[in-house]
């Protein structure tokens, strides 16, 4: 059956990895194509959690005469300790990993002044946000060595956790593993009148969650190669190794970020405690969900409340098993569908500041309806890492949609092995998942889901604004390695009744 799927040699190893694996003849499949699984890995117990958690700077801006919010982001190579006195080469935004967090309000007109120090072309994409396709980094957006690139945009959208990452064709996973990543949080007055957590590094703090390895000599290398792609046997929260988080707020706000390359995340608390999920991609839920874990693909958002009691420490882990990653048990152990792992210490002072209460309510989401679908489109994710046959073409635009129409998009995962799905410029609801209604936690705002085997997802969304017949926004698997081999496709925004027309030439920035 998988063999009438193939299309071109490539397609051959991964049906082979797939049949094989979900046969139970993992190993002699791996050895067979050359793709080596790391095998299960934990460090639970093992991590020392004797380092301050990083928190990165917020960004600094300016408002202009007209109003106009502006920041500046220098793409630059240089080197970080992640173990004290052990420096390993690597990129960052403004500094020598990561980047600075960049906080902006609804309604405010934003310019971001690229700058890219690198030796070799990047691009910078607002992962999440609505904004103009030229606006929004993808790789049609390269900025040259030297070069500068400042797009500016109206924040258009509500209350969320945003991020920023590289997306020139083919490299991405490479500029994200090295470093090239930061957060950018929307505010707005819905979620400013509410009694949360917000105090930025104290009681409302950023959590991104990277898998890596490291040589012997302490370098920070890219790690073994499973079918998901590089997978790290140890993890760094915003940058820091063992790292632990003082608070003094009884109640604290954790926006965690998935910003690893390939490998996806079953968040929990090692003493059992709920996770109490506030918020996804694209802002607050209606109300927050008690969960046993969260499960994170890499690019997915989740903002979750902790309460700690005085002088208590609670460490957050992961733990994913076959089951949360959706996957047979071969595959998963290769995958890190089975791996667990200590990701961060909470350490809460004697002396607690008080929380307020917080409403049950938290948000109102208005739900699309179905009857307004002006289009269905069907996406097959195979394992050639193609989209409905086709590997991304910068030349070729792949669907059309009509401005400000309500589109239904059914995703496929026709594959035995992960993989996701992203919309640029939308944030979009899951209407369906094989034809029952999504869990709570995927009730919300999304713009990027894990696609379980043989799985289908039945998304909803509208780009509002922005038509735009000569400039594609993408989709694509955030598996960066899928994506970089070619799981792309690509979608123009156009008035009623014209047509897209590809210009050609990507456009580069000097
Ligand atoms: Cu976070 Cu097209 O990517
Ligand atoms: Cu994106
Ligand atoms: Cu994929």
């Amino acid at each position: 059956m998988l063999q009438t799927r193939l299309r071109r040699p490539r397609a051959a190893i991964g049906a082979s990895i797939a049949s094989i694996a979900a046969a139970g003849l993992v190993a002699l499949a791996f050895a067979g194509c050359g793709i080596v699984g790391p095998g299960p890995v934990s460090t639970v117990g093992e991590v020392s959690f004797d380092t301050p958690l990083a928190i990165p700077p917020l960004a600094e801006s300016t408002v202009d005469a007209d109003g106009t919010r502006v920041f500046s982001l220098e793409a630059m190579a240089g080197s970080t300790e992640f173990t004290p006195g052990v420096s390993s080469d690597t990129w960052g935004f403004s500094g020598s990993y990561l980047g600075p967090t960049l906080v902006a309000n609804r309604g405010e007109h934003v310019r971001v002044d690229v700058e890219n120090s690198l030796d070799e072309p990047t691009t910078v994409h607002w992962h999440g946000m609505h904004l103009p396709a030229e606006m929004d980094g993808g790789p049609h957006q390269m900025v040259d060595p030297d070069g500068t690139w400042s797009p500016e945009w109206d924040i258009d959208q509500e209350a969320a956790t945003l991020w920023y990452h590289p997306h020139p064709h083919g490299e991405t996973e490479q500029h994200v593993a090295r470093g090239l990543a930061g957060m950018f949080l929307i505010r707005d007055d819905a979620e400013s009148a509410l009694p949360l957590p917000r105090e930025y590094g104290v009681d409302d703090v950023p959590v991104i969650v990277q898998d890596t390895g490291f040589s012997a000599g302490g370098e920070k290398e890219s790690p073994q190669r499973g079918y998901a792609g590089g997978l790290g046997d140890e993890l760094i929260v915003n940058g820091t190794r063992g790292p632990y988080l003082d608070v003094s707020d009884e109640l604290v706000r954790l926006r965690l970020l998935n910003a690893s390359t390939a490998r996806s995340y079953a968040f929990t608390w090692a003493d059992g405690r709920s996770i109490e999920l506030i918020a996804t991609d694209g802002g607050l839920l209606e109300a927050s969900v008690e969960l046993d874990h969260i499960r994170l693909s890499p690019g997915e958002r989740a903002e979750v409340l902790l309460r700690v009691t005085p002088g208590e420490r609670v460490v957050l882990q992961s733990r994913m098993t076959p089951e949360v990653a959706g996957l047979v048990a071969p595959v998963a152990s290769m995958n890190g569908g089975s791996d667990a792992f200590d990701v961060l210490e909470v350490r809460a002072a004697d002396r607690l500041d008080p929380a307020q209460a917080i409403p049950e309510r938290l948000n109102a989401i208005a739900p699309f309806d179905e009857a307004a679908v002006a289009t269905t489109r069907e996406f097959v994710l195979n394992d050639s890492f193609e989209i409905n046959g086709e590997s991304m073409d910068m030349g070729r635009f792949d669907e059309t949609v009509t401005v400000d129409t309500l589109e239904r998009w059914v995703v496929e995962n026709d594959t035995e092995v992960p993989h996701s799905f992203h919309v640029h410029d939308v944030q979009f609801r899951i209407a369906s998942i094989d034809g029952a209604p999504p869990p709570p936690e995927l009730g919300g705002w999304k713009d990027t889901i894990f696609t379980e085997p043989e799985t289908e997802y039945e998304l909803l969304m509208r780009f509002e604004d922005h038509a735009d017949p000569d400039t594609p926004y993408m989709y694509h698997c955030h598996l960066l390695w899928h994506e970089d081999q070619g799981m792309m496709g690509q979608v123009a925004v156009v008035e009623p009744g014209q047509s897209a027309t590809m210009t050609g030439e990507t456009h580069h920035e000097h």
